[in-house]
């Protein structure tokens, strides 16, 4: 059985390590009783990555963002190698708030490039901005996924999660959770584009979650009905009880 996924976000938070550390605990003791079903993934801000590596038991540690490079002159920077070598094993790439500061797909593609080369896993976000009545919102979604995949090595597919966010879904101005109609439609079309790009076989082993105003009362749907193979969690992620409450659904699900 292949586990299902379950990958905090806290992006900007919380503020100090202190906390950093205490929500973590508490995560492994919320979340960790259901790691035979539930992979858990959690990324917090770089500067408390090496500081939770020993905290958070076998939990996977991610990063939210990285560098294209893997040294140099990039004032400001991390690079995947730098994440790889504190212990942490996933990054976050094409979040729709970094390509919101600017980050273009041709970027994101350097990125994902450097980091499966470094060893990273990646978790690669797409998602349209709004959902029009003529479905143009698919071909912007299939233009996001392949020109953010274009400099990834075909050998590297092991290493790839995308995860579906429509950025109307997303944080504390969000439109509404998307119905899990919507994520079914999404990940049988993303399937449909990695199949056309790398082949029946590879394509169907990689994962694809949906993000977006996930709680735990929509989370087990998502999974049941709109196919997804795990879930991208913001606000809920850091609010211990309904993180535990996101996973225990995720696990149940999973027995279907
Ligand atoms: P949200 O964020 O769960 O707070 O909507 C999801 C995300 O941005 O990944």
């Amino acid at each position: 059985m292949n586990k299902k996924i379950v990958v905090a976000n806290w992006k900007m938070n919380p503020s100090s390590a202190e906390e950093a550390v205490v929500v973590a605990r508490e995560t492994v003791i919320a979340a960790g009783k259901f790691s035979s079903r539930v992979e858990t993934i959690i990324c917090p801000p770089f500067l408390y990555l090496k500081l939770l590596s020993s905290k958070i038991g076998s939990m996977g540690l991610g990063a939210q963002n990285c560098s294209y490079e893997q040294t140099g002159a990039l004032t400001g920077e991390v690079s995947p190698t730098m994440i790889f070598d504190i212990g942490a094993k996933y990054v976050i790439l094409g979040h729709s708030e970094r390509r919101n500061m600017g980050e273009t797909d041709e970027l994101v593609a350097m990125k994902v490039a450097a980091a499966a080369k470094s060893g990273l896993g990646i978790i690669l976000c797409v998602g349209e901005k709004e959902r029009d009545p003529d479905g143009f919102y698919l071909s912007a979604l299939s233009a996001q996924l392949e020109g953010s995949l274009a400099k990834l090595p075909k050998k590297y597919l092991k290493k790839l999660t995308v995860a579906y966010e429509p950025v109307w879904a997303i944080g504390k101005g969000a439109l509404r959770a998307a119905y899990p109609s919507d994520v079914l439609e999404a990940t049988i079309y993303l399937k449909k584009i990695l199949w056309k790009m790398y082949g029946e076989k590879p394509a169907s082993a990689i994962p694809i979650l949906y993000g977006g105003s996930v709680d735990a009362k929509n989370a087990a749907d998502f999974i049941v009905s709109g196919g997804a193979d795990g879930l991208l969690v913001g606000r809920e992620s850091l609010r211990i009880k309904t993180f535990g409450n996101i996973t225990r659904e995720v696990a149940e699900a999973s027995k279907n």
